[in-house]
């Protein structure tokens, strides 16, 4: 510890010991204005500068270290189809804490919290551990405290694309300190995935030794295999009509890979599979992709009482054809979907991380691009073109 740092802290002590009310406690000198990336209109980020609040006793004022860019900004992005604009988005984001009110002493998961920890926020309110976005949705209380992903106010500073955000206070935030900048920046695509694989899990087909089909190889799939791989499942195919990405899958513990674009209709795409697997179908698939033609494939590449996870569509991408007999009757597949994740899950997330570096999965690698806030346009573009896998904001 250095002078400068035992001065800041006397003074703090002392300014306490003087008010009687303790002074929240900071880190730093934070300046009075942030930069905040405000998306002013369609396929148009803004670097505007808002001031920096006063703290309320139960709020954390958080700096910004990096926030990926999702998929659901990318919708925003394009086509803000809920009239959103102007808006701050960001919700894939972490920071270092830097100032508290006196009444912030844990996080969600009732771990301590102080100046200098590195947390992230969470869109799943605290109340309900298990409470899923499905229940958001019916009890519309999505609202308050998510950050990133709602209608702006007069605050501003409440999406990660910023230099500073601000937690008001009964926001859902954990303290994760013990995980690197890209594990943090990866925990909100990965807590997905832990979601999906729980529901997966509860059909009581998913084994150690079960042959599993990932279809797609986004982000989303490739993190599917790393969680399988983490679990111990080792049997995995993955499906995609891009090289790079199915070599990607490799890399992240797939057995093997299938090129749909190499196998022309789904017979010939059905016979790859069941190859790829020695000669078996699947007993078990993820379905990974937003293409509804995908949904309809995949349940070729499933065994007799096999099961299904379908992931794919976080929105509307359109309906897919089935044969109600062929596909899921006659066969007796158990279908789960799964969308978002509860609170348990982001909390397994955190352990999910750990263990994916401890084996050796290249996590970090997912994260392709890093661009500076004011290259925000530029990040979002890159991501539209689909360049990259993850790509993430990076403040200096
Ligand atoms: N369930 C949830 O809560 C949740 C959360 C986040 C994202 N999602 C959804 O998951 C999907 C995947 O997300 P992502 O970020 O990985 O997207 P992505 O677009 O980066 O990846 C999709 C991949 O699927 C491949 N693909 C397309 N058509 C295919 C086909 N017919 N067969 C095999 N592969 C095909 C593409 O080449 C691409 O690599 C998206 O549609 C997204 O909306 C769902
Ligand atoms: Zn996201």
């Amino acid at each position: 510890m250095n002078e400068k740092n035992i001065e800041q802290i006397v003074k703090q002590v002392l300014a306490q010991m003087g008010s009687g009310t303790p002074a929240p406690s900071q880190s730093g000198s934070v300046p009075e204005k942030a930069r905040v990336a405000m998306l002013t209109e369609l396929e148009h980020y803004e670097i505007k500068e808002y001031p920096i609040p006063p703290l309320g006793d139960d709020d954390i004022l958080v700096k910004v270290e990096g926030c990926g860019v999702c998929g659901t900004d990318a919708h925003e992005f394009k086509r803000d189809p809920f009239g959103l604009i102007p808006v701050a988005l960001g919700h894939e984001g972490t920071g270092e804490i830097v100032k508290m009110g006196k009444n912030v002493k844990v996080d969600s998961a009732g771990k301590p919290l102080k100046v200098g920890d590195k947390v992230v926020t969470c869109m799943i309110f605290k109340d309900n551990p298990d409470i899923t976005m499905y229940d958001l949705n019916k009890q519309n209380v999505g609202g308050a405290d998510v950050y990133g992903l709602l209608p702006d106010d007069d605050i501003h500073l409440n999406g990660w694309f910023s230099d500073y955000i601000f937690v008001r206070g009964g926001s859902t935030i954990f303290n994760v300190s013990d995980l690197d900048l890209d594990s943090r920046i990866l925990i909100e695509p990965c807590a997905v995935l832990i979601h999906a694989v729980e529901r997966a899990k509860s059909t009581g087909i998913l084994r150690f030794n079960s042959r599993v089909a990932v279809q797609g190889c986004g982000p989303i799939g490739l993190i599917c295999i790393a969680v399988l791989r983490t679990m111990g499942i080792e049997n995995i195919v993955a499906i995609d009509g891009e090289e790079q990405r199915l070599e990607f899958a490799k890399k992240m513990g797939a057995t093997n890979t299938v090129n749909f674009m190499n196998h022309k209709g789904i017979d010939a795409l059905t016979d790859a599979v069941k190859d790829a697997f020695g000669g078996y179908l699947a007993d078990f698939a993820f379905q990974c992709t937003g293409a509804p033609v995908a949904h309809s494939n995949i349940y070729k590449f499933i065994r007799n009482a096999g099961g299904l996870c379908e992931l794919g569509f976080f929105i509307n991408g359109g309906d897919a054809t089935i044969n109600p007999h062929f596909d899921i009757c006659s066969k007796e597949i158990t279908t789960v979907g799964s969308w978002v994740y509860t609170l348990r899950d982001y909390a397994t997330t955190f352990d999910f991380l750990k263990r994916a570096k401890a084996i050796g999965l290249p996590m970090s690698e997912l994260i392709t691009h890093k661009f500076p806030l004011d290259k925000i346009n530029e990040a979002h573009q890159t991501n539209l073109n689909k360049e990259g896998i993850k790509i993430a904001i990076v403040n200096q």
